[in-house]
Formats: C-alpha cells, structure tokens, sequence
C-alpha cells in the first residue's frame, strides 16, 4: 500500500502536458481484438486501467506489449473468449470487450462486473443492445456467457446514453452482417476517438458525438497507429487544483472544447483562463466564489468524473453551492474524507450542500475511489498544514506520474509505502 504526503499551501505554477484518455484507449484496446494486423497505440498512458486491460488482453492470447510509450497489440493468435474473473472485477471497463470478443470467437464469457464504489454500474443496456445484434446470453454463477451464430445489425435505442453500452454495441456492430443504428446514443468525445479510430481500421462509421450512431458492417479489418485524444477529466483535474491553489498553469495537448462545461464553471468562480490551440492558461491569485449549483449530466453537460474535483473547490469558495450528481448512485464517498480536512458540507441523497470555508486544514485521509481521490489530493495541495492520502492505488489506475507532475508545479508532495 502507498500514501501521498502532502504539505499544503503552496501556488501552482507553471505548464503540463495531457496525457492520452484513460476512457478512449480502453475501448480502443478493446477494439484491437477486432483484426488480425498489428495495432499500435501512440502515447498510452502510464496508468494501472491500462496495464490491466494489456493483461486481460494477453489473457485472450494476444500480444500486447508496451513499446516505448506505445502499445502495440496482435491479435492473430487470439485463441480464448473468457475474461478471467479477478481482471473482471479489477477493471470494470472489460465489460467493453465483450462487443469485440463476440465478433471475433462467436462467444464471450466475463465475470459480471460488480458495482463499485460509485454505484451500481449495471450492464443491462449493454446486454439488451448486444441480444438486438442476435447475440444470445444467459447468465450463470456469476458470468455473462455470450453465444452467436451471426451478429445481424439492428436499430437499438438506448434507455439513458451510456457511454459504456455505446462503445460495446458499435464493437460489436462493425463486423455485423448490415446496418446498426444506435438511438440515444451517448456522445462523449471518446466515442468519437473510437469512431475514428475504427475507420482507420476500415470500418464503416458515422455519426459518434451525436444521439444516433450509424455502423455499416464490413468483412475485416485492419491495423493502423493510432493517437487518441488528450485526457479531459486528467486536464479538468489540473484546472481545478490550479484554480484551488492559487497560480498561473498551462496545459499542453489539452482540448477545451470537450471541457467547455467546466471551463464556463470556473470562469463563474473568478478564474483568468484563456485558451490558444491546444493550450489551456488558468491564473488565479484569490479566493473564489461560490456558484451556486452544479449538476452533472451526459455530455456535454458537466462531466460526472469531474464532480468530486470541483465540489473540493466548492468547499473553500466564498458562498454556498449546491452539487447534484445525476448519474451516478453514491459517488459522494469522499465527503467525509473533506469534512475531516474541515468542509462544511452535507450531502442528502444525490445532493451535496456546501457551504465554503476560509481553508481546508491538514488532515489523513483516505481515497475510496479515482475521482474521489483527486479531490482529496487537490484538498490536501490547498489546506493548511500536512496531509497524508492513503490508498492512492486507486487514484494510480487514472493518474500517470501525478506526484510527478504535480511537484513540477510547485507542489510539496510525495509518494511513500506504508
Ligand atoms: C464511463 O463509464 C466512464 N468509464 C466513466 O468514467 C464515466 O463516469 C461514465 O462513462 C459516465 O460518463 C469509461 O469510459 C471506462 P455509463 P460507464 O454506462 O460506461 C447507467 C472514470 O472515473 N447504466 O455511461 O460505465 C449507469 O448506472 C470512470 O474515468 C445503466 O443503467 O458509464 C449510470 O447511471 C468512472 N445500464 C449511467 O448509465 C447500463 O447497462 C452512466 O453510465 C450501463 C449504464
């Protein structure tokens, strides 16, 4: 086990670079089983999702290996069509590559990915739109085992836009035998790296970024490189704990329109930011104020990942604000790590109510879950005193070289085992 030390208290100044998205190269290694030719992920990210679904991959019979920065994947001697439990539950996005498994083998076996931390995470609507593909399934002793003669295109329309159930269906979708139309489809920027990076495979996609996606199946497909698009909660992150701290930061490699939501909140609060290209300058030298409610929705609404991140800068603004997370059933699980740091905040069902205080003081805490996790870290860069953040494995499965870049700001943080 390891823990951040943190000595609060000091500005944040100076530039980082983005890292790839956490949530595109998952389902684009997911999509990697779809061909036989070499795929080579530019620029992956150093994080533990990753590594874990390289494993899960290698589990399948793949190559994958990390080249550099890079993951490379070969697929050709594929040779098994079951996730292995302990990877299932470890990592939750392997749900994901049940669309591509099915549409390689015919079959699929995953353990039922549980919930976790921040809710139920259900996978009905991914099953339901993979059973309108003519997928069969039952599930048994705690897997979801697949069987399908031929995956047949259809018209599916989603209960709510889940981003999860959108990328599963088009995996599944690309190589169906005709059309698959997916209605109320979600239309998260990932979605669309992943439609991108399907055509330069040889697909035959359109229409990602909006409510209806468009598959026309084809025979095979093919490799390419590949470069996703720059992690926007990883650059809404930094934003936020710049804009907590105090300080002048630059993003590189940053993409503010698929932040915009966030960008418009902390320019409400009183940040200086401006935006050149694929730069992002955040200057704040003074304490915020509050605004007065945030909700977070579908994008491109306010992102649900950068929920727990913002309500920390909620918490030492001037006035009161009330945060509703709208999609997720308890993501609220690092409330009373803040109120140890002395928030003044309550949460009733899916609201939070906060009132802002002068600072938050030095504390030990605990991270229970990614996003949770980088709030208490920003908490703790902002508070008076020392902190210490316990259990940052899972602010490890998000996060490449955080203590890294951080420290780079200007930040007093370190990583030891306990
Ligand atoms: C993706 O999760 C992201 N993960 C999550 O990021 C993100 O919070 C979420 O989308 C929402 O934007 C990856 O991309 C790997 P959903 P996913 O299906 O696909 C309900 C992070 O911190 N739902 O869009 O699991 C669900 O309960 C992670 O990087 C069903 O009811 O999210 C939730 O209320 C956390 N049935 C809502 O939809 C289903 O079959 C949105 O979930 C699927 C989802």
């Amino acid at each position: 086990m390891e823990k951040y030390i943190i000595n609060g208290g000091n500005r944040l100044c100076g530039s980082v670079e983005i890292q790839t998205a956490k949530n595109s190269v998952l389902p684009i290694l997911a999509a990697t089983v779809l061909t036989d030719d070499r795929v080579r992920i530019i620029n992956a990210p150093d994080i533990t999702d990753v590594k874990n679904m390289v494993k899960i991959l290698s589990c399948l019979g793949c190559r994958a290996e990390y080249e550099g920065n890079d993951i490379v994947v070969d697929s050709s001697g594929a040779d098994c069509c079951e996730i292995p439990m302990e990877l299932a539950h470890e990592l939750r996005s392997s749900v994901f590559l049940l669309g591509s498994v099915i549409s390689r083998f015919h079959k699929a076996k995953i353990a039922y990915p549980g919930g976790c931390d921040i809710g139920l995470r259900p996978v009905d609507l991914h099953l339901t739109g993979l059973k309108r593909l003519g997928v069969e399934i039952t599930e048994e002793n705690g897997y979801i085992v697949c069987e399908c003669e031929k995956l047949r295109g259809n018209e599916i329309m989603l209960d709510c836009p889940s981003v999860g159930a959108t990328e599963n269906i088009m995996l599944a979708a690309v190589k169906a035998e005709g059309v698959t139309v997916i209605k109320n489809a979600a239309r998260e920027p990932e979605i669309e790296d992943l439609q991108r990076l399907l055509n330069c495979m040889g697909a035959k996609v359109k229409g990602a970024g909006s409510s209806s996606v468009t598959i026309e199946g084809v025979n095979t497909l093919y490799g390419c490189d590949y470069l996703p698009i720059s992690d926007r909660i990883e650059a809404g992150t930094f934003l936020i704990a710049a804009a907590m701290c105090g300080g002048e930061l630059q993003l590189s490699r940053a993409n503010a329109e698929n932040i915009s939501s966030l960008l418009h909140k902390l320019r409400e609060n009183g940040c200086k930011i401006h935006v050149n290209g694929d730069k992002i300058y955040l200057e704040n030298h003074r304490r915020l104020t509050s605004v007065k409610s945030i909700e977070t929705q579908p994008y491109p609404g306010f992102p649900t990942d950068l929920q727990a991140q913002y309500t920390a800068l909620c918490c030492i603004c001037r006035g009161q604000s009330i945060v509703t997370e709208n999609l997720f059933e308890t993501r609220f699980k690092y409330v009373p790590e803040l109120r140890k740091m002395g928030a003044d905040i309550t949460v009733i069902n899916r609201n939070a109510f906060v009132r802002g205080v002068e600072r938050f003081k030095g504390a030990a805490v605990v991270a229970h879950d990614l996003r949770g996790g980088a709030a208490l870290v920003s908490a703790a860069l902002a508070a008076e005193g020392r902190s210490e953040v316990l259990d940052i494995s899972h602010i490890d499965r998000g996060y490449g070289s955080l203590e890294y870049k951080l420290r780079e700001l200007g930040g007093d943080i370190a990583r030891v085992s306990v």
